[in-house]
């Protein structure tokens, strides 16, 4: 399996950069929005926790970052179309170019409804609202996040200081949050692992995609257990049996090696007890094994004559 290491030098190359980042008011966005801006970033941050939001955005300017980043937070709502265009435009506004763009927001979603104690002819006629609420955050917004990051990422103006025209090791790029549960099954967890996945299959459509026409890569982080509130029901048990843990920055120095990497491009990430690991190239290795040989090699020859994909529709 390919190990991914955080490089303190390498990532150095985000100082200057223009970068967008949703679900930055806590846990692991926080903690990216945090490296970035010590790493001199100018962090534009969204998140629909306005009051956690605001302060963060306080501690880090009263501790002044030593490489000269800056910082600005906008409430957002991932779901509101205009609310995430707004936190690009912030950043357009004023860098003339967006530089990174990393989607972290994402919630669980309340166990029990899929249960057979439930679960029955009578409960069924009730529509599940929070299912459609969960893949509206988990997946429909990350997806519209990647096609804003296409359309803002390509128009750099080449007008500002310490743009990616001035950097030659550097090249745009998005970071989409996913999760284990997005490359295994997640028992319980219906509408987060279904979302989880598609964000897997975004990340996949645009990897070969996104650099040829857009010269932005894409690569997705699937973080395991992290110690967040979103891992509150099971934390207990988790630390008693001594699994293995991350802390938020261990997964945000995924995602800002993700980030700054020209070399990394089509990864899906897991970050498990602090380390990261490309589960891609081990589905694509091992794709003869797992499709069978004959049917890999047609395969293949059939993702060539697709190509870029532009013909699907009649
Ligand atoms: N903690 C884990 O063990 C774990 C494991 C796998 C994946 N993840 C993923 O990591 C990402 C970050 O999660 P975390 O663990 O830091 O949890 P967290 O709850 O601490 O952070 C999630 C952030 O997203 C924000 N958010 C949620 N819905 C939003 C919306 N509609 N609009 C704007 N902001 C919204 C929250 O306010 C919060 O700041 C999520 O995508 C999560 O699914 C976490």
């Amino acid at each position: 399996m390919a190990e991914i290491k955080y490089s303190e030098t390498l990532t150095d190359n985000l100082r200057g950069k223009a970068v967008v980042l949703n679900g930055g008011a806590q846990g692991i966005g926080a903690a990216t929005v945090e490296i970035l801006y010590n790493k001199g970033a100018n962090v534009f941050f969204g998140d629909w926790n306005e009051e956690r939001g605001r302060k963060l955005e306080q501690d880090l300017k009263a501790g002044a970052s030593e490489n000269g980043g800056t910082v600005s937070f906008r409430r957002v709502d991932v779901r509101s179309h205009e609310m995430q265009l707004a936190l690009f435009d912030d950043a357009m506004r004023a860098h003339g170019r967006v530089d990174v763009a990393i989607q972290c927001a994402g919630i669980s979603e309340p166990s029990g409804w899929f249960e057979p104690e439930d679960l029955n002819l009578e409960t069924v006629r009730n529509e599940p609202t929070p299912v459609k609420d969960n893949i509206e955050i988990n997946l429909t917004s990350v997806l519209l996040f990647a096609r804003m990051a296409l359309a803002y990422l390509r128009s750099d103006d080449g007008s500002s200081s310490g743009g990616s025209k001035t950097n030659e090791d550097f090249s745009k790029s998005i970071v989409l949050v996913s999760s284990i549960a997005g490359i295994t099954e997640a028992p319980g967890l219906f509408a987060y692992s279904s979302a989880k996945h598609g964000v897997i299959g975004a990340m996949r459509s645009l990897r070969k995609f996104g650099p040829v026409k857009y010269g932005v890569r894409a690569n997705a982080i699937c973080p395991w257990a992290t110690d967040t509130q979103l891992l509150s029901g099971v934390k207990e048990m988790w630390v008693r049996e001594k699994m293995p843990m991350n802390t938020p920055a261990d997964v945000a120095r995924m995602i800002v090696q993700c980030a700054a990497d020209g070399n990394i491009n089509g990864a899906a990430v897991f970050v498990a007890g602090g380390r990261g690991f490309d589960t891609e190239e081990g589905i694509d290795r091992t794709l003869p094994q797992w499709m069978g040989e004959e049917n890999a090699q047609v395969f293949l020859r059939g993702q060539e004559l697709l190509g870029l994909g532009k013909n699907w529709a009649k």
